[in-house]
């Protein structure tokens, strides 16, 4: 099939690269100059493993292309896919203005049967908008719309893309849902199954299945602090709790809360929906406010540990990416974190395996960039932990010991054994233990 995807971020340019792996051609557009321009070179413009090799064999073998053109990409495709952003509004809400405003082109330049297929994460009735400015100047047999959400995870993105748990596909025409499952069907040729729904449906699961996500890791930084209070190890607590199998071992981990580009700004979509249906969903409001908190638990332990004074402390940080596996640092735990150290007047260093030059656009001048993660310790205070790379898990702690003035550590992931740490000679703070 011929397929288009607009929007070629972390989810538009894995979709297409994926989509072209399994045979089929992709046209991927951005409205990124610069961002296209690196594409058709053949560079990937974010760090995802595995994407660079399937985006290098696709292009060599002409079935992904780059274009800025949304005329070409409508002349060009068959399926249109839309993976376009939709931020968080000043109050919570999604803005739909990326994808409405795509939606009003479309409706201008298509002039054949065209399927429409909304990637983005949108709230509840976006496809009937999305409809709506396609009618204004489109007949309805030349398009319809289908809410196709993803659950790609960054850091492994392309691996949940080649073998989805499971496909969600909003539709309410055959003819569409036929091509989406031809599409799909390379994919889930283990049984994975393809969920065919209506185009609500398909949307409120891609928000319910996040915040439910981002409400375990609220619940369990809960239970961690808890531990704390009452001399219970988190850690045991969570695999006595995990090995249920109702519960499930995965997403049990307390850490300095969940951020990055989706479950901050899905929460708080969700909740607002809710509110916009005059539906109060209580939990969310909960597991929001536990989240912003948590962020800055390190923060807390740190000026409990120096007695409020980090004016002019020297302190480093391992980790700016929102998770490890990812360059993405957007709501980035170790942002708020960094921020709160600056206001002290700390002195901040930082080192991140691959997010540095993303922290460089927000912090600027204001700390320390160390490529190396040894040098990011010259003569600290302290050390917090706040993503938890490989590299970080088996560091040369002679070597940190040789560099850093304190042996401080706080580990906002919960990384090392608390009595190793304790035997090495390190004054140890982790989350919950
Ligand atoms: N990142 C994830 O892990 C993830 C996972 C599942 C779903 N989602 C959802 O997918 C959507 C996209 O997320 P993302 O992380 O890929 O965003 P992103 O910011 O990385 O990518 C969006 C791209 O759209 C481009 N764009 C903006 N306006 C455009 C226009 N008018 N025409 C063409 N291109 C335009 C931007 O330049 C950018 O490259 C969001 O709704 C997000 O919630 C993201």
């Amino acid at each position: 099939m011929k397929i288009a995807v607009v929007g070629t971020g972390y989810v538009g340019l894995v979709t297409g690269t994926c989509f072209a792996e399994t045979g089929h051609h992709v046209l991927c557009m951005d409205n990124n100059l610069e961002k296209i321009k690196r594409l058709q070179e053949g560079q990937v413009p974010i760090y995802e493993p595995g994407l660079e090799v399937l985006l290098d064999r696709n292009i060599k073998q002409h079935r992904l292309e780059f274009t800025t053109d949304l005329k070409e990409v409508v002349d060009f495709a068959q399926i249109i896919f839309l993976a376009l952003p939709t931020p968080p509004n000043e109050d919570g809400s999604a803005d739909l203005s990326y994808v409405l405003a795509v939606a009003e082109r479309l409706s201008e330049l298509i002039v054949r049967y065209t399927v429409v297929v909304n990637k983005s994460t949108v709230p509840v009735g976006t496809a009937e908008l999305v409809k709506a400015k396609l009618k204004e100047k489109l007949p309805l047999e030349l398009f319809d719309v289908v809410s196709n959400p993803e659950f790609l995870r960054e850091g492994v993105a392309v691996e949940d893309f080649l073998k989805p748990d499971r496909v969600v596909i909003g539709c309410d025409s055959t003819k569409a849902s036929e091509c989406m499952k031809e599409l799909y069907e390379p994919f889930v040729r283990q049984g994975n199954p393809i969920y065919e729904m209506d185009l609500r449906s398909a949307e409120l699961t891609k928000y319910a299945a996040n915040a439910y996500l981002a409400a375990r890791i609220s619940f369990m930084n809960e239970v961690a602090n808890l531990c704390e209070k009452t001399g219970a190890n988190v850690d045991l607590v969570r695999m006595g709790m995990g090995s249920d199998t109702r519960i499930g071992k995965r997403f049990l981990f307390p850490g300095v809360g969940y951020g990055g580009s989706c479950f901050p700004k899905d929460v708080h979509a969700l909740y607002n929906t809710a509110k916009e249906h005059e539906y109060n969903f209580r939990i969310l409001e909960a597991v929001m406010e536990v989240n912003k908190t948590q962020k800055l638990i390190l923060i807390q332990k740190l000026k409990k540990h120096f007695n409020d004074q980090l004016k002019g402390k020297k302190i480093a940080v391992w980790g700016v990416a929102f998770k490890p596996n990812t360059d993405d640092i957007r709501e980035a735990p170790a942002i708020s974190i960094i921020n709160s150290l600056i206001s002290s007047l700390a002195i901040v260093s930082v080192h991140d395996p691959e997010a540095l030059h993303n922290a460089k656009e927000i912090f600027k001048e204001q700390i320390r960039y160390a490529e190396d993660m040894y040098d990011c310790l010259e003569e600290v205070d302290a050390l917090l932990i706040v993503t938890e790379w490989a590299v970080f898990r088996s560091p040369d702690f002679e070597k940190m010991k040789e560099k850093m003035k304190n042996l401080v550590i706080f580990d906002g992931r919960n990384v090392y054994d608390t009595q190793k740490m304790k035997q090495m000679g390190f004054n140890y703070y982790s989350i919950g233990r």
